[in-house]
């Protein structure tokens, strides 16, 4: 095990180990042949979809990675890197905890589809959380996954897709609006990760990374491909304070 866990403070529930307080912050580990820099990475909603796609790439990417869930306890993956921890992220105790010694913070939060017509306030009352735990705990670099659509991305959707996409979405994105102006509002290094459609499947290395606002459009791409993009910022910032769509 390339970094021996210490006995910490941990939420109450969680699984797992607390790495403690030392920050090893780009201490350098061989991945294969490869020399990478190593992060220590909080992924938060990490038990399903694009979070439990980015703790895989993280881990490939010989990053260590802390796996926020309330179901933190049934991600199946076996990887010396990996610290599931159980937790809610409307809960205060629970995000201040699951900060401590964390390099960068993912944020890849999602409702169930049941439940999008209803009010919809997960994504900004958890940032409202997030933003001043990191600020307080010191932690400067937030990769936050939002979606097509979001914020200024809202003029790009075609005219066709306006209606139905505010009909089913709305709710969650005036949501994501919030939740983006909240972290646009801090003095985090922060990137914004759009998706378009998202879909299961394997990574292709093949989607497009948009950063030009002329350029934006909605599109298919998988939740792997997306993640792949979240583990090379992870590894490598090239969009700190940009967002960007990503479309296959
Ligand atoms: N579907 C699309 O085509 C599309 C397009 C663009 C953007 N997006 C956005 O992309 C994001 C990811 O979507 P996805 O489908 O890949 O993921 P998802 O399957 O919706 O997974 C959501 C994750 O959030 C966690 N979560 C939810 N509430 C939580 C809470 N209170 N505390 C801690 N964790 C919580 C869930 O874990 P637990 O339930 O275990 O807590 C789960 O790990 C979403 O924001 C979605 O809106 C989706």
């Amino acid at each position: 095990m390339p970094f021996p866990p210490r006995a910490g403070r941990n939420a109450a529930g969680s699984v797992g180990v607390s790495h403690g307080t030392d920050r090893p912050f780009r201490r350098l580990s061989s991945v294969g042949t490869r020399e990478v820099n190593v992060t220590h990475v909080l992924v938060i909603g990490a038990s399903k979809g694009i979070g439990l796609e980015t703790v895989k790439a993280a881990l490939k990417a010989g990053h260590r990675v802390r796996a926020f869930a309330r179901s933190a306890a049934d991600i199946a993956i076996s990887d010396p890197g990996l610290e599931r921890f159980t937790g809610n992220a409307l809960d205060s105790g629970d995000v201040v905890a699951a900060l401590e010694g964390i390099d960068v913070v993912v944020q890849a939060l999602g409702v169930p589809a049941s439940k999008l017509l209803g009010p919809v306030s997960l994504f900004s009352e958890a940032t409202n959380r997030l933003v001043p735990a990191m600020e307080r705990a010191g932690i400067r670099r937030i990769i936050a996954v939002t979606g097509f659509g979001t914020g200024d991305s809202r003029a790009a959707i075609g005219l066709l897709q306006r209606v139905p996409f505010r009909l089913v979405f709305g709710r969650a994105y005036d949501d994501k609006d919030a939740q983006e102006m909240r972290i646009r509002k801090s003095g985090l290094d922060w990137t914004f990760v759009r998706p378009g459609v998202l879909t299961p499947g394997a990574a292709t290395g093949r989607y497009k990374v948009l950063a030009d606002p002329t350029s934006w459009r909605n599109g298919l791409v998988s939740r792997a491909d997306v993640a792949d993009f979240i583990a090379g910022e992870i590894g490598q910032p090239a969009h700190v304070r940009q967002a960007v769509v990503l479309v296959g």
